[in-house]
């Protein structure tokens, strides 16, 4: 069951909405904090209670863009209601439907999310941009103070409200946190930038703390990075392709590398 959205202005209560001790001393702020920038869309903007806004230092001249490659993020209408598909509770749906369901893996992108919001590359500010690109092609913004729920039934109630309204918003302002942009996802990214693509496949494999540390500081990056559970992601886009370890890592487990290795580079403790 998706949580019912918030009406906007409406007192956040309830201790239980929220997922963690840090969002009750987030919500707090939120409700005196003016929205950094009003944005004059006038289109279905959704408010959904219970996604707070973390502390977060301003972006700095260069950082970081993580983009997620064929994320399994995918809306079906399973008996009377909408879900966002996963192999745990609709294989016999996806059977029915000639689906494999162990491609319909939505954890893999939350698991991938999470871990970079969480890093402290994020919270000092080097992360410039985060951008989800489902399986099907539709292209989504995470902004980088955003906290997404961290149990995963909450995370798709989410997943399922942006996809079917194309944006969420703070409570009681007009930032949107996530929404559906148009494609490609190369017209957003920073003119000097490095795009490296992530593929245990790649024969070029590195250490990524040399690797990072040998580009110079006034590079950004982009890092591309794969949030399915087979195959590899295109590489059209990216300058170079490389592997980061002898082993196959998940999406998360990847990120946290590359995380380290930046915030080695940046010197972010
Ligand atoms: C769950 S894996 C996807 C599995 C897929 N078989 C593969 O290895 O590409 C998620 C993503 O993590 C990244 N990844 C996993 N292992 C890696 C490695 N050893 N080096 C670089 N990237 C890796 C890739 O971007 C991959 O798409």
């Amino acid at each position: 069951m998706v949580r019912p959205y918030a009406v906007k202005g409406r007192k956040r209560k309830k201790r239980e909405e929220n997922y963690d001790r840090e969002d009750e001393e987030q919500s707090a702020e939120d409700e005196t904090e003016s929205a950094p920038h009003e944005e004059k869309e006038t289109e279905d903007a959704h408010e959904l209670s219970g996604i707070p806004i973390q502390p977060y230092e301003p972006k700095s001249q260069t950082g970081a863009v993580f983009i997620l490659e064929k994320a399994s993020l995918e809306v079906a209408k399973v008996g009377k209601t909408y879900q966002l598909l996963n192999s745990d509770d609709h294989a016999n749906f996806l059977k029915r439907n000639n689906r494999n369901p162990a491609d319909y893996r939505p954890d893999i992108a939350h698991q991938a999310i999470l871990a970079i919001l969480d890093s402290p590359l994020n919270k000092a500010g080097k992360l410039r941009a985060l951008y989800v690109k489902t399986e099907k092609g539709v292209l989504f913004e995470v902004k980088p103070h955003v906290r997404i729920p961290r149990t995963y039934k909450r995370f798709s109630g989410i997943m399922l409200q942006l996809l079917q309204k194309l944006s969420i918003t703070a409570v009681g302002k007009r930032e949107k946190l996530l929404r559906v942009m148009k494609n490609p996802v190369t017209q957003y990214l920073p003119i000097d930038s490095r795009k490296i693509g992530f593929s245990f496949s790649s024969v070029k494999l590195v250490d990524i703390q040399d690797y990072v540390a040998a580009v110079n500081d006034d590079v950004n990056f982009v890092f591309v990075v794969g949030a399915m559970a087979h195959g590899k992601i295109d590489n059209e886009y990216v300058d170079d392709f490389i592997s980061i370890s002898g082993y196959p890592l998940s999406a998360a487990g990847c990120i946290s590398r590359i995380c380290g290795g930046l915030e080695r580079k940046w010197k972010i403790l």
